[in-house]
């Protein structure tokens, strides 16, 4: 579990907090998404759940976060990314290494996993992301989108208990990041891993995630079952949120007393309230 308790950082040289009085349950097996406008801090809040923050950045710290019952101030930084595998908004500043395959050996050595095991874990998260091909390939010659993918396959082959992932769609087209999505809702369903990932496409969290936070100014505004959350669409859109159409206009269609039940959070969901509509 990773308790984050009054949480409250301002980086060294800034005027303002970059978070303020964050309070965040994530259990076991969730699938929690984070989002909001840029500069809200979602990058920071991934920075204190890995460890970055405080032990790269620093600045005035308050508050608690930790993994475990383990407070992550107390903790090495490299335990705890055994623990919480990280995908970097930045991807760039993420890789080590100049061919693929050496990119996710590296890490393979450096946790010192077992011999044995390299090649398999090294081909089937290459696998898993459907990026066998580009094994023997140089990693200036990828794509931003290739990249992404190389960068989650190291990662997964670390097998952590959490994968925490920082807008891993961003350089994806639709379909690619469907696909990125529908990987991390197996990987949270098969195998239990908990995934935390931070989005701006609100299409993809209210389909795939199980959970939302959603975060303006530093500060987590609304925070609960995806369900719950869109419900609130217009404060949702007043902090620079789009919802998706399906969940705005079943919320206008309850504020307006039609009974559709509950909001619907994709197509799926409006399509059953609009037959159910029709045939009464
Ligand atoms: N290294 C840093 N030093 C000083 N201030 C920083 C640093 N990184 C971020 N900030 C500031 O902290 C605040 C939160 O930034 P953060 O990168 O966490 O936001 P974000 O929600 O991830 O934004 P984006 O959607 O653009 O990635 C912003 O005001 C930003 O300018
Ligand atoms: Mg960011």
């Amino acid at each position: 579990m990773i308790k984050i308790e009054n949480l409250t950082f301002k980086y060294r040289n800034s005027k303002k907090n970059a978070l303020e009085n964050i309070d965040l349950i994530i259990e076991d097996g969730d699938f929690v998404g984070i989002i909001g406008k840029g500069g809200a801090g979602k990058s920071t809040l991934t920075y204190a759940i890995n460890g970055i923050i405080p032990h790269h950045y620093q600045g005035d710290y308050y508050g608690s976060v930790k993994i475990d019952g383990d407070d992550t101030f107390d903790k090495n930084p490299s335990e705890l990314s055994l623990k919480i595998g990280s995908v970097l908004q930045d991807i760039d500043s993420q890789m080590v290494s100049s061919v693929v395959e050496d990119e996710i050996l590296y890490g393979l050595e450096n946790f010192a996993i077992p011999k044995d095991e390299v090649e398999q874990r090294l081909s089937s998260s290459l696998k898993e992301l459907g990026i066998s091909s580009l094994r023997y390939r140089t990693i200036e010659s990828l794509s931003g989108g290739q990249k992404q993918k190389v960068a989650i396959a190291a990662i997964l082959a670390l097998r952590p208990k959490v994968l925490l992932l920082d807008e891993p769609t961003s350089e994806l087209d639709p379909k690619s990041s469907v696909q990125i999505f529908q990987l991390l809702r197996e990987l949270n369903k098969k195998h239990g891993i908990t995934i935390i990932v931070v989005e701006q496409k609100i299409m993809l969290l209210s389909e795939f995630a199980e959970k939302l936070a959603v975060m303006s100014e530093g500060k987590i505004v609304l925070n609960g079952k995806v369900r719950d959350v869109m419900k609130h669409s217009s404060e949702l859109e007043s902090i620079g949120i789009n919802c998706p159409r399906v969940v705005t206009l079943s919320n206008r269609l309850i504020d307006r007393g039609v009974d559709i039940g509950k909001v619907c959070i994709n197509l799926d969901e409006a399509e059953v309230m609009a037959r159910g509509l029709i045939h009464g």
